[in-house]
């Protein structure tokens, strides 16, 4: 097993790339937050992918939340090379706010990101994009903070995706005598 594993379960993503015919997606599960303001937000992409190309061609991605219901999506977007998938796909590319790639419509939050560095890291580029715009569903961020029924995604194992339990642990209050 590649020592990798050892940092799931990770939560999944989809990265939006390109526009028009060109318009791309795919699943990535190695995306992290890296300044708060302005927001920074980081996704690893190997050069292999369809994807690296289109990032490097426009310098923008999207990053949207799937949700549990966008599943086989997500399966497809991970596992298909190029825009044709998009054609087996269950989504619909809206136009963003802030930049020329869309957005999905079916997910639960889409951030917006131009690239402002890049650097190759082994067998990956490590994309850095500021958030330049976003959208989100409603009823899957209440009060500022996600709502767990909304289904969020995320990855055990190559073929395993789970869920989080609709309950809150609080430190104190329900940590282990
Ligand atoms: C759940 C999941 C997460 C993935 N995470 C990443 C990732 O973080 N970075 C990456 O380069 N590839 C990742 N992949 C692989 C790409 O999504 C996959 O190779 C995809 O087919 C690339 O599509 P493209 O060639 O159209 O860009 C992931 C695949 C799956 C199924």
């Amino acid at each position: 097993m590649n020592p990798y594993r050892l940092l799931y379960p990770m939560r999944t993503y989809l990265v939006v790339v390109g526009r028009g015919e060109e318009a791309n997606v795919m699943a990535a599960d190695w995306v992290t937050i890296l300044s708060a303001k302005p927001l920074m937000v980081g996704v690893a992409i190997a050069p292999r992918r369809y994807t690296w190309k289109l990032v490097k061609k426009y310098r923008e991605f999207v990053i949207s939340v799937p949700s549990l219901d966008m599943l086989d999506d997500v399966w497809i977007a991970g596992t298909k090379h190029g825009p044709e998938k998009l054609k087996e796909m269950n989504v619909t590319l809206v136009p963003s706010k802030a930049i020329e790639t869309p957005s999905i419509k079916e997910a639960l939050a889409n951030l917006e990101c131009r690239v402002v560095d890049e650097r190759d890291y082994g067998d990956h580029t490590w994309f850095v994009g500021e958030v330049v715009g976003s959208s989100y569903q409603e009823h899957a961020f209440k009060d500022g903070k996600p709502d767990l029924e909304a289904g969020f995604l995320a990855h055990a194992a190559w073929t395993d995706f789970v869920t989080f339990e609709k309950r809150i642990y609080r430190p104190g209050r329900d940590s282990k005598p």
